[in-house]
């Protein structure tokens, strides 16, 4: 498969099989996205939560390309109401789609759509496509269950925010990576705003320094996994 990163939360996945599926695409106010939601299409859109930063485009691409939502129930309602397909799913829960395995997990968050409708828990997504294991951590502050999702979910691709104020800070995003233990973190959601500056740099020399592995991927970087 093929992992593209549009900076903040926002990524693009194509499969082998022809998939494309998106997560949390913020592409149009996003100024640091080098894409937008007229040059991406998409069959699935995945999303951790209903903040403005994650709906994002969400919308006028489905209007586009008619995509199945994939989020929890809350969000999947809200999304159903405006006209489009959601699959609801919860925390815990774990669902089997023609691309792969989709399992959420916790995020220690808010979510509350762009029109103020309370849209349930946020959450984290761990995603698993041809062998692969990706665990998108969606907005969340530092929580020790992280251990845990790592254990029972070996993790190839760990995508974490570093931009502090509204999540972890690089501190707390190095002990992040330390306890999901993945095979690469991605650092994400930093620099979009100017409340959430941080050098992605030190983070990866952070991590480095434990031992671990980080990949910071360029705002609009295509990689094949
Ligand atoms: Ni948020
Ligand atoms: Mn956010």
């Amino acid at each position: 498969m093929k992992i593209k990163y549009f900076a903040h939360s926002a990524f693009q996945i194509t499969t082998n099989s022809g998939y494309t599926i998106l997560i949390d695409p913020f592409l149009d106010d996003n100024p640091l996205s080098p894409v937008k939601s007229k040059d991406v299409k998409a069959d699935f859109i995945i999303l951790t939560h209903a903040h403005g930063d994650h709906v994002g485009d969400s919308l006028k691409i489905a209007k586009k390309y008619d995509p199945l939502f994939i989020c929890v129930n809350e969000l999947a309602e809200w999304i159903k109401a405006k006209g489009f397909k959601a699959h609801n799913m919860h925390i815990g829960g774990s669902h089997n789609f023609d691309f792969g395995k989709i399992k959420f997990t916790i995020a220690h968050h808010g979510s509350m759509t762009p029109d103020n409708q309370y849209a349930g828990e946020p959450a984290g997504v761990l995603i698993t496509i041809e062998g692969k294991t990706i665990y998108h951590t969606g907005d969340t502050g530092l929580f020790y269950d992280m251990k845990l999702i790592g254990e029972m979910n070996p993790i190839d691709y760990m995508f974490l925010p570093i931009g502090d104020n509204y999540t972890m800070g690089i501190t707390d995003a190095v002990k992040a990576v330390e306890l999901a233990n993945p095979k690469v973190a991605t650092p994400i959601h930093f620099n979009t705003f100017p409340i959430i500056q941080a050098d992605p740099q030190l983070f990866k020399k952070l991590v480095e320094a434990k031992g671990l592995k980080c990949k910071v991927m360029g705002f609009g970087e295509e990689i094949e996994v």
